[in-house]
């Protein structure tokens, strides 16, 4: 395998894609005449492609790579633990790099969550805490709770359950009927607010967390309390571009899910392993989740691996007599990957890169913040190295882009004439089009800037071509 690959080898290599490889969420017509997309090589906070062509990471992968690119500490602990044992499951057995791994991210994990289920990406890790969250109800006596809550144009995983918790309509209706019992409340976007909370008036941000926060008490209320098991929340939303929670929000919805006893989930997919600065998000905004689920940073993506937390409670049925959680994926937690796991979190220590993002997370903002003057920025929001950066067709009626222009504007250009620029980011439109911005925790303000000036160029054109 080359490193970079001269005209015909690409060429042939173009060939193999086209005509065997299988895309995820993509468009394949377009491949059909134009070329994939191909990524060889990562070094720091840059991706290569097939023909040496450098590009600035400034998604992480998929939300994904903490650490940064080419990692020879990282990718040596993998090969040590796949000469040493490379397969066992975690059905019935165990092996000393899961047990090892669980004990350090149970002491990373805020207050009493302390049991670690692992999967092996995050959509399973959704699945695990759904299953839980109703096999627990059923063995203490509350059998009929079995619905989950789950915020509008959230995405939570493609597994049917998953998908079914996933509030983006367009995602789901290709594979309706899905499993039943999911319902959906308002999500944390203060820009798009109801009116009433955008007077100006100081406390609006707050009265709004607190509206969005009892419409999940309203929602446990239709539903029935005797029939909700739980809610699922990201920290701060990904889809819709970045929705951090408003002053408050999560306290109330802690009272809520006491006053009803309801798991709070934090799905805590994007959000964890320093994201936002701290080893989860439920940290960052002080409050206390029932069941924790993480995946992607937690090997900067060396290797795939998820997990769910939970704690001694949720887990102390399963620990009588005959009970067991009939329930596990053949690589979850697998012995390679717990191994990268470790080699990535000593990294986070050693490196001491939770306290680089919260010592740097300002400039990025504040970076960021200068696209403000652009007539087709409308909200720069995020939190952490997170952000998405939100686009209108008139800045003060914030008006948006009918689906046509969403068209032309996200995947007929702004996709590619990113990464013809340089920057490997996101345009996404599952809710109104947004840009996100995932960068490696390594950035400092060096990168803060090439993307800042990346993105002033693209976007003032793509303001011309409306
Ligand atoms: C919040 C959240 N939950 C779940 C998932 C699904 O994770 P995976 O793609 O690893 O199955 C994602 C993926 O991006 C996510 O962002």
């Amino acid at each position: 395998m080359p490193a970079f690959y001269d005209d015909d080898e690409f060429a042939r290599l173009q060939a193999a894609g086209r005509d065997h490889l299988w895309l995820h969420f993509s468009r394949h017509s377009v491949y059909e005449q134009g070329e994939m997309p191909v990524i060889v090589k990562g070094e720091g906070a840059y991706l290569y492609d097939a023909k040496g062509k450098r590009y600035l990471d400034g998604l992480g992968g998929l939300f994904v790579n903490q650490l940064g690119h080419g990692r020879t500490d990282i990718a040596e602990a993998a090969a040590k633990q796949a000469a040493q044992l490379a397969f066992m499951p975690l059905w019935s057995y165990a092996h000393p790099m899961a047990m090892e791994l669980a004990e350090r991210v149970a002491g990373y994990a805020p207050g009493d969550l302390n049991r670690v289920f692992f999967t092996s990406g995050g959509g399973e890790a959704v699945e695990s805490a759904w299953k839980l969250a109703k096999n627990y109800f059923k063995l203490t006596g509350k059998p009929t709770k079995h619905k989950v809550i789950s915020r509008t144009i959230a995405y939570h995983g493609t597994p049917q359950g998953a998908l079914s918790i996933t509030g983006i309509p367009t995602m789901k209706q290709a594979f309706e009927p899905l499993v039943p019992s999911t319902f959906r409340v308002p999500n944390t976007n203060f820009y798009r607010a109801p009116e009433r909370f955008q007077t100006g008036a100081a406390g609006d941000l707050e009265a709004f967390g607190r509206w969005a926060a009892d419409e999940i008490a309203v929602a446990i209320e239709n539903e029935g309390p005797d029939t909700v098991a739980a809610v699922f929340l990201e920290p701060v939303q990904n889809s819709g571009g970045c929705f951090p929670p408003p002053p408050g929000y999560f306290q109330r919805v802690r009272e809520i899910c006491d006053e009803y006893d309801v798991l709070l989930v934090s799905d805590e997919v994007i959000c964890a392993f320093g994201r936002l600065g701290y080893w989860f998000g439920a940290e960052r905004y002080g409050y206390q989740p029932d069941i924790i689920t993480c995946a992607k940073g937690i090997t900067s993506g060396y290797s795939p691996l998820g997990a769910m937390i939970a704690s001694d409670r949720l887990m102390a049925p399963f620990l009588e007599g005959h009970t067991s959680f009939l329930h596990g994926y053949t690589f979850g937690g697998h012995p390679v990957s717990c191994a990268v796991a470790m080699a990535n979190l000593d990294a986070f220590e050693n490196e001491k890169v939770l306290e680089h993002v919260r010592d740097n997370e300002g400039a990025f903002r504040a970076t960021l913040e200068q696209l403000n003057d652009l007539p087709i920025v409308g909200d720069v929001r995020g939190d952490g190295y997170f952000y998405g950066i939100e686009l209108v067709k008139d800045k003060a009626t914030k008006e948006t882009f009918d689906d046509d222009e969403s068209e032309r504007l996200l995947r007929g250009f702004l996709s590619k004439a990113l990464y013809d620029a340089g920057l490997y980011c996101r345009a996404d439109d599952r809710g109104d089009p947004v840009i996100q911005l995932s960068p490696p925790l390594i950035c400092d303000q060096s990168h803060f800037d090439e993307i800042e000036q990346i993105l002033r160029v693209v976007l003032d054109k793509a303001a011309t071509l409306l």
